[in-house]
């Protein structure tokens, strides 16, 4: 048995595939750069549902506007105990409120749903009443819009456009494996999104990007990189942001997002040297880490990039997890689907190792 499966193949899937000798992410058919900074999150989540679902409209722009609006009705269950939870704990309590089902219309609803709920969540802890949704926007500018309360810019709905495609779907990660085992007891899309959520949380997953924001503040300047590092390391730490599963090489993603935030940093977003900054803690890292685990390829991830960008989008770091999943969802919804379509279900064995029964006297 392999610890953490790592050499089992656990389910045939269309929708993505992830090389991690070349460093090359496919997503049904399409390499990451044609999609990334060029496709909507709406027209990729359609490439995903695609084949999954009778009635998918052409455009499912309009029908995802709805489903915020629709969505949006459960904000009003927000309370004061919910509010003082995390970010992603009061998202996914609110996901938790919407009915379980297998249709288009449970989808478009699980597709809208951290969106939502995330944008009011935070407003919400900041003193602010959330923002209802303008169906007309796209899915990124309402996001923003619902989250600042005013309309984006093209850059910053294009830079989170760039983001939620970018990790829409990702191979047989933890979430959507949890997601496509919940499928395939045929519990529905509803419970295989919360436990997505709920794996998707932690730090060796998508609980990273957080982290990283304190790692960059406490380290402050380039002078003190190596140091921090070198201490970070010394007391067991794992450096978050950096080193992947699947991949060998560099995680394509962290370029596709590094070059929406390098676009951003065209206009008056991102803090004036944060990117060289960046850039110089993530060459110390590198570099120690090739001294630190010289017989394991320790490269750049998703996480790194995906910090800046959405800071630079005035997330809250303690919500950068909801805005992973805002995008991982699609990739959920359509496992789900796909599982359910084709698989059995997932029941694995496991080796008893615990104490013989007493024998009965
Ligand atoms: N910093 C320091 N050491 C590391 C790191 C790191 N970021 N990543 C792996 N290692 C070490 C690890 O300590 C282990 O050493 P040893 O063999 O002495 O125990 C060795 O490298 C192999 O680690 P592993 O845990 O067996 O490898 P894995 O394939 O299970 O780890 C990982 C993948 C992402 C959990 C890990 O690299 C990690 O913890 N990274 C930091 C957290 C992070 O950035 N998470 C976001 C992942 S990308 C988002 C996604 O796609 O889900």
């Amino acid at each position: 048995m392999s610890d953490g499966l790592e050499d089992v193949v656990a389910a045939n899937t269309v929708l993505s595939e992830v090389d991690g000798q070349r460093g090359q992410l496919i997503i049904r058919g399409h390499s990451l750069d044609e999609l990334a900074g060029r496709a909507r999150f709406e027209d990729v989540a359609r490439i995903l549902f695609d084949g999954f679902f009778d009635d998918l409209p052409a455009d499912v722009a309009p029908a995802l506007g709805a489903a915020r609006a629709e969505v949006f009705g459960e904000v009003a269950a927000l309370d004061t105990g919910l509010l003082d939870r995390t970010p992603i704990e009061a998202m996914r309590a609110l996901t938790a409120r919407l009915a379980d089902g297998d249709d288009l219309p449970t989808a478009l609803r699980l597709l809208a749903a951290p969106a939502v709920f995330t944008a009011a969540v935070i407003r919400a802890q900041g003193g602010h009443a959330p923002v209802a949704p303008d169906p007309a926007l796209s899915h990124a500018a309402d996001t923003l819009r619902m989250l600042h309360g005013r309309a984006p810019g093209k850059a910053e709905a294009d830079a989170l456009d760039t983001y939620l495609v970018t990790v829409c779907d990702h191979g047989l990660n933890a979430s959507t494996f949890t997601a496509r085992v919940i499928a395939s007891t045929r519990a529905g899309l509803t419970s295989a999104v919360l436990g997505g959520i709920g794996a998707l949380k932690g730090p060796l997953h998508g609980g990273a990007p957080g982290p990283v924001i304190e790692m960059l503040d406490e380290i402050g300047e380039p002078a003190n990189a190596r140091a921090w590092i070198e201490a970070a390391l010394a007391r067991g730490d794992r450096l978050m942001g950096f080193g992947h599963r699947i991949y060998r090489v560099r995680d394509p993603r962290a370029d596709a997002l590094k070059a929406a935030v390098r676009r951003l940093d065209d206009g008056s977003n991102v803090r004036p040297g944060r990117v060289a900054f960046a850039e110089a803690v993530e060459a110390a890292a590198l570099a120690i880490l090739k001294a630190h685990k010289p017989d394991r390829a320790l490269d750049t991830n998703v996480e790194f990039y995906t910090a800046l960008l959405l800071e630079a989008l005035d997330f809250p770091p303690s919500a950068f997890t909801c805005v992973f999943a805002m995008g991982r969802v699609a990739g959920w919804v359509a496992h789900a689907r796909e599982q359910v379509a084709g698989g059995r279900l997932i029941r694995p064995q496991s080796v008893y190792v615990g104490p013989a029964p007493l024998k009965a006297a």
